[in-house]
């Protein structure tokens, strides 16, 4: 039972790594980078690898495996206003390639499940964001998921191809057991938060006078460690479409201080910014089309997430 995991070295990739090797298969990771060791002994192999180069490809028809979960991708929203040609090319032109190589290679049998993002949205029109809403992205970042959406769709419906994709609202946290997190200097404001903190950093708030009860950004934040569980599902169910994972609760950025605060112990030296560009106010989003599918539930607390992220930062 193999299933070869794209952005093995990365973040969401890492802790899926892990969730995919606990449940018993065989993980076969592909990066650009050598992954940590913490996250390579639950690999069986490694590819050091773009995942659209040949290489990688021939590996798909060799390993035959269940599934692809694929979450290599570049995924900031500014640099990708700022080079939209990279985000097109990495997110979606790559991404072609390779079901283009499934599809030629009678290889549609294997599931794709693919990284998708709560920024296909844009300005959500209703709160919490459901899978029916239309998508409507503001950034090349956004555009970039939603077209590969679009041709998983297209491809289902002509070829037969097998799909789920997962739009993550705010991934965050760290594994449980402190083996995987965030790498140094990510931009997620609990990773920012707490780096100023463990650094004696000041953290800069971008934006207070959002139409919200304490004027900042409310976001929904889900652990990592749930979104790996959703992907492990995703391999074992035979649930095809687009799903939403969020938590339908959401924080707003004041209250992920106080949190971090009451964590670690320690004040948080706060300055305030400017709103950042293409920030909405409010963004949350109902899991229940993929929860009444599966039975996922997400297992962990806000407290859970800033706790297992602060403990990632400081082991
Ligand atoms: N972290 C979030 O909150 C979030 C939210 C929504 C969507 N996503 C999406 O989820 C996926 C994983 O996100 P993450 O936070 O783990 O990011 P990450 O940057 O930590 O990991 C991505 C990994 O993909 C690898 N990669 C990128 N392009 C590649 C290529 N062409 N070939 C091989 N490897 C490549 C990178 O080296 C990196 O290790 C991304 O596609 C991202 O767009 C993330």
């Amino acid at each position: 039972m193999n299933v070869i995991v794209t952005g093995a070295a990365g973040y969401i990739g890492g802790q899926t790594v892990l969730a995919l090797s606990a449940a018993g298969y065989r993980v076969i990771g592909v990066d650009r980078h050598m992954p940590s060791m913490s996250i390579r002994w639950a690999m069986d192999d490694f590819l050091v690898s773009d995942f659209a180069e040949t290489n990688c490809l021939h590996l798909i028809a060799r390993a035959q495996p269940v599934a692809i979960v694929h979450c290599a991708g570049t995924s900031l929203v500014g640099p990708s206003i700022l080079d939209p040609s990279t985000y097109y090319e990495n997110n979606f032109v790559k991404t072609k390639y390779m079901l283009d190589y499934l599809v030629e290679n009678k290889l549609t049998d294997i599931k794709l499940i693919f990284s998708s993002s709560a920024a296909v949205y844009g300005e959500p029109v209703m709160l919490p964001c459901s899978e029916e809403d239309p998508p409507m992205p503001i950034s090349p970042y956004g555009e970039s998921k939603l077209m590969v959406e679009f041709m998983l769709q297209a491809y289902h419906h002509a070829y037969n191809l097998k799909y789920t994709a997962f739009r993550y609202f705010n991934a965050c946290g760290a594994d449980p057991e402190a083996r995987h997190g965030q790498a140094p200097g990510a931009t997620h404001i609990i990773a920012r938060i707490l780096e100023s903190v463990r650094d004696n950093r000041e953290f800069v708030l971008n934006g207070t006078d959002f139409d919200t009860a304490d004027g900042t950004c409310i976001r929904d934040y889900v652990h990592v460690e749930d979104l790996a569980q959703a992907h492990v599902l995703a391999v074992q169910q035979d649930v095809i479409g687009i799903f939403n994972l969020g938590t339908d609760q959401g924080h707003s950025n004041k209250e992920i201080i106080d949190m971090a605060k009451s964590v670690t112990d320690r004040e948080v030296a706060v300055s305030t910014g400017p709103r950042r560009a293409g920030d909405p106010a409010q963004l949350t989003a109902s899991p229940a089309r993929w929860s009444d599918d599966t039975g996922w539930k997400p297992q962990f607390t806000l407290r859970d997430i800033v706790q297992h992220a602060w403990t990632w930062y400081t082991q």
